[in-house]
């Protein structure tokens, strides 16, 4: 966890508190939870992958690393000033950053010609959210999914397991102590119709 400049750390809480609502995190995530979620991806299958709330882009680093040099990335992301700093750090042909919250993923995907996503890795904090956002979104991820696709997010906590279970049938947890807090990565696959 040490890893994280400290100037980064600085700039994220300032944004925490600037809205911690949607930022939903006083740190970024941690090199284990970010290799925790990106293990969940199998390059192979990865044609298309979608970030959902990158921040400044720590988990998208490991993204990066983890795909082929043809897979596809799609960030999605409300603050302006992440937004501002991704461009400044990233300099990627495999990567599309979209100012814009995630349930608008639909008319993005149509512009940018995509008709399936193999993975959606989301950091969005849906436990400070309205349900109805929530469900919104999750249910676009699940609609844009390719069957055997699979939707992964981090949370501080289980609460909102039995939801995501409505949502995608069978949810796979994997618990990671050293973050700050502690975190667990759910992963729900795709069912086929
Ligand atoms: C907990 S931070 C995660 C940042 C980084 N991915 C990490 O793991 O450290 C959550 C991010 O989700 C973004 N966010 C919140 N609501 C969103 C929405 N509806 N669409 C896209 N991004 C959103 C916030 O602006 C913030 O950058």
């Amino acid at each position: 966890m040490g890893h994280i400049p400290l100037h980064r750390r600085f700039h994220f809480l300032r944004e925490s508190i600037r809205d911690l609502r949607s930022t939903g995190s006083v740190a970024p995530s941690s090199r284990f939870l970010c290799r925790a979620m990106v293990s969940k991806i199998d390059p192979d299958q990865a044609n298309v992958v979608v970030e959902l709330g990158p921040g400044d882009g720590v988990i998208t680093r490991f993204l990066l690393e983890r795909m082929r040099p043809d897979t596809r990335l799609l960030l999605f992301e409300v603050n302006h000033v992440f937004v501002k700093k991704i461009r400044a750090a990233f300099d990627d042909p495999r990567l599309t950053i979209i100012h814009d919250s995630a349930e608008n993923m639909g008319a993005h995907f149509r512009e940018q010609g995509i008709e399936t996503v193999d993975y959606f890795v989301s950091a969005i904090p849906f436990m400070s959210l309205p349900e109805s956002l929530i469900a919104r979104i999750t249910c676009r991820c699940n609609d844009w999914l390719r069957a055997g696709g699979r939707f992964i997010q981090f949370h501080y906590s289980p609460l909102l397991l039995p939801f995501y279970r409505r949502v995608f049938g069978p949810v796979a947890v994997e618990w990671v102590p050293f973050n700050i807090p502690p975190a667990i990565v759910i992963s729900c696959e795709k069912r086929s119709l």
